[in-house]
């Protein structure tokens, strides 16, 4: 075909309806957003300013910090995806020259050491094998000998599915006045991770995981030890200085879309004007949060739990090898080693053609070595779960794997049977 005649093939294409086939988001993220979260982004869009609206963000904030389990004055939304939050979080506490300790146990570790890179700081980083998490001694022994500013540190890390425990980590940061930053994007909702309780100075999250939402809006909380540090580097923008405007005397944050001293003045009653609000992303985190908090934590805590213990009695009664210190396994994402013999993406397709069921492949060190089945958000459920395993079962034997045909759905609804009874 020539150019003409594929550029007029592909806008007939483009012109054709927008409409996704049914797919089962069981991967490490995204999920299927919860109906209602997709419902409440239909909704009248509105002014950032208009008082409705300003009460919605009040009231998100509200939710939010029900979710992070915190009385954070300053709990809000970054717009953006999860990464974005992380940025704004190290772009606004990290001066230049900084020292910053990143634990990296996962690609997403690594990807905090870059970000506070790029911010100017010292990076130090500490790497332990993918599949395995940090002792609370080894944090503790790295932060003395290396006195950070700042620890930066992920909580569940999706790129090997394991969580790092964290409930410490708190109290070490501010024997040493350090601050400590979570990136809880993976975790949040579907973990339990109190952020007043232990002591996270700084924690942010994405939608599209526990949340059960779609990715673009990144709520985050810190605390008022965050707050001193970021606001005396507040440098308001010109045009909307007022006469009384006094700006901080720290060097001035390097990023005006995520300087969070501005952002933090957005949210508060000055309301002082930043981005165009995102508003149906609003409004999806204020439902996301609603719907979590009506449920209850502790309820979103054990469904995740619930499901993880099914997704991995399952597998096991495939005969597959679970991935990484068991002990430390996130709930809401399960690694299993790909079986010898059988081609990892070969098999994820035909889940995908056969029961529109995605799940996850790996990459880095893992690459090719281990899915990631994610169980969480809305579709922590034990019919996602027991399809997933249905359907993983079918393609497998497809590809010659020999397992005991019926056993991991048994296995997966013994898990559910038992907790109901
Ligand atoms: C632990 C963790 N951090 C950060 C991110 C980045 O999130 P996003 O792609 O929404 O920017 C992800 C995404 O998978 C993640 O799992």
């Amino acid at each position: 075909m020539d150019e003409a005649r594929m550029v007029e093939a592909r806008m007939v294409e483009a012109l054709d309806d927008l409409n996704p086939a049914p797919r089962l988001l069981m991967g490490p993220g995204p999920i299927n957003a919860d109906p209602r979260v997709l419902r409440a982004m239909n909704a009248q869009l509105l002014g950032q300013f208009d008082p409705q609206f300003r009460a919605y963000m009040r009231q998100t904030s509200q939710l939010l910090r029900a979710v992070f389990q915190t009385a954070n004055r300053a709990t809000l939304v970054v717009d953006g995806t999860a990464r974005s939050a992380i940025e704004a979080a190290l772009v606004s506490l990290v001066e230049p020259g900084d020292r910053v300790l990143v634990p990296v146990f996962g690609r997403f570790g690594h990807l905090i050491a870059e970000i506070a890179q790029r911010c100017g700081a010292e990076v130090r980083t500490i790497e332990t094998e993918w599949g395995s998490v940090f002792p609370a001694e080894v944090l503790e022994k790295e932060i003395r000998k290396h006195q950070p500013k700042l620890v930066a540190v992920c909580h569940g890390d999706t790129s090997t599915t394991m969580a790092q425990p964290l409930a410490d980590l708190g109290r070490v940061c501010r024997e040493h006045d350090a601050l400590l930053y979570v990136d809880a994007t993976a975790t949040l909702g579907g973990m339990d991770l109190p952020a007043d309780a232990w002591q996270l100075d700084v924690v942010s999250a994405g939608l599209q995981k526990c949340l059960a939402g779609p990715s673009g809006a990144a709520p985050l909380t810190l605390n008022a030890r965050a707050e001193e540090r970021i606001v005396r580097r507040r440098h308001t923008e010109q045009g909307l200085r007022t006469s009384d405007a006094v700006d901080g005397d720290g060097p001035p944050i390097r990023s005006n879309y995520f300087d969070l001293a501005m952002i933090m003045d957005y949210w508060s009653d000055k309301a002082l004007n930043h981005h165009t609000e995102a508003t149906s992303m609003l409004y999806a985190t204020r439902e996301c949060a609603r719907i979590l908090v009506k449920e209850g934590l502790a309820n979103a805590f054990a469904r995740h739990a619930r499901a993880s213990t099914a997704v991995t009695a399952g597998l096991q009664a495939m005969g597959l090898a679970l991935f990484g210190d068991q002990r430390h396994k996130m709930a809401n994402v399960t690694g299993v080693l790909v079986p010898a013999g059988v081609n990892g993406e070969k098999l994820r397709r035909a889940l995908l053609s056969h029961f529109g069921i995605e799940i996850g492949t790996s990459f880095g060190p893992l690459h090719g070595k281990i899915w990631r089945i994610g169980a969480m958000g809305y579709n922590a459920r034990p019919d996602a779960v027991l399809a997933t395993l249905g359907g993983l079962e079918a393609v497998l034997a497809g590809e010659g794997f020999k397992l005991p045909r019926g056993a991991a759905v048994d296995a997966a609804l013994a898990v559910y049977r038992e907790s109901a009874g």
